[in-house]
């Protein structure tokens, strides 16, 4: 291990659509295959129960997202795959940049003040630290670059802060200054509310599922808004699959436009499609999977939590 590292994860909190897939996972899939890095793509199970939930439900996610990971691409030979809460010593990390972070700069997070007012009976501890412990995931693994979508690059800098604050207070150079990788479509809108960014938190009418029916892509485009943002927001959803699209991108045209454009997203995800079904069906092989990632990333985490903790004086 002595390339520089990459790390970044999803939440598990329902299927994947494609803003996370041209923001995030698409990414992910070109670093890993690139052979310069080493990659550590996790599930964030943690960062996921600062939201109401439902346990049965959550094991089920987190099962999905590994198979959602595996079917588009990521390959355990290439990239160290799993689950966050298996390493704890990621939470360890985050108490210890608890103790670093000013509470002013957490009050600033945007993510921090959408969620609570989505969830205003439940605005715990932990979603007001989870910035926190999305440091720590990073900087446990000393990740340089951070593969995530545009909603998530304020995360990322606080990360840098807090191996700054870290390696100043502790008068070291051990934590390397993070800084987010954007792709090209870094910001995916909503379909029927172009002014807002594709997310789950929306109704499902707003995003489409990278896994779901090609009938229902063609319903879901069919209906998304045709407002000059909307045309823009299909014109790059369009453009990211280029490759796959029968037809020209018409802005004068768009019953037809969108029906290239539903036709086009559902040949280029039917590999994943089947995959994950075979994935979801082989549940021993996507745990061992899992298995094996968290040996390994725990290998590492370990080695570091003690350099750290010898650092700031308890070991
Ligand atoms: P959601 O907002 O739907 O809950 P997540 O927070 O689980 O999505 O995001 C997982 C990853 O996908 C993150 O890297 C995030 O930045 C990226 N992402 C989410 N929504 C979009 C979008 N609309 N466009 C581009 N990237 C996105
Ligand atoms: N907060 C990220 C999201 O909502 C998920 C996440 C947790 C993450 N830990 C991370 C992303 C570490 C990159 C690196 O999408």
């Amino acid at each position: 291990m002595n390339k520089p590292s990459i790390v970044s994860g999803i939440q598990p909190t329902g299927p994947l659509h494609l803003g996370n897939y041209l923001g995030a996972l698409k990414n992910w899939l070109e670093i890993q295959n690139s052979g310069k890095y080493d990659c550590f793509f996790f599930i964030a199970d943690y960062h996921s129960i600062t939201e109401d939930y439902d346990a049965q439900e959550k094991r089920k996610q987190i099962f999905e997202l590994a198979c959602d990971y595996l079917a588009a691409g990521l390959d355990p030979k290439k990239s160290i795959i799993f689950i966050q809460s298996q390493v704890p010593e990621c939470t360890e990390l985050a108490w210890i940049f608890n103790t670093l972070t000013p509470v002013a700069e957490l009050e600033r997070m945007t993510q921090f003040k959408d969620k609570s007012q989505r969830q205003a009976k439940n605005i715990n501890m932990g979603l007001f630290a989870y910035p926190i412990l999305q440091a720590a995931d990073i900087l446990l693994y000393k990740g340089g670059l951070v593969p995530v979508g545009q909603d998530q690059v304020q995360h990322v800098e606080l990360t840098r802060d807090c191996a700054r604050w870290f390696n100043n207070k502790y008068k070291v150079k051990y934590f390397p200054e993070s800084k987010p990788l954007l792709t090209e479509t870094p910001k995916i809108m909503s379909l029927l509310a172009p002014e807002n960014k594709m997310s789950k938190s929306l109704g499902d009418k707003h995003w489409l599922g990278i896994d779901e029916l090609p009938e229902l892509f063609a319903e879901k485009i069919g209906k998304a808004v045709s407002t000059p943002a909307g045309i823009e927001n299909l014109k790059t959803i369009y453009q990211a699959f280029k490759r796959k699209m029968a037809g020209e991108f018409n802005p004068e045209k768009m019953a037809e436009t969108k029906k290239i454009i539903a036709k086009g997203i559902a040949d280029y995800f039917a590999d994943f499609r089947a995959k994950k079904e075979k994935f979801k069906e082989d549940k021993k092989f996507v745990l061992d999977i899992l298995a094996e990632g968290r040996q390994k990333a725990q290998a590492i985490a370990q080695k570091n939590i003690k350099e750290i903790k010898k650092i700031i004086g308890v070991e």
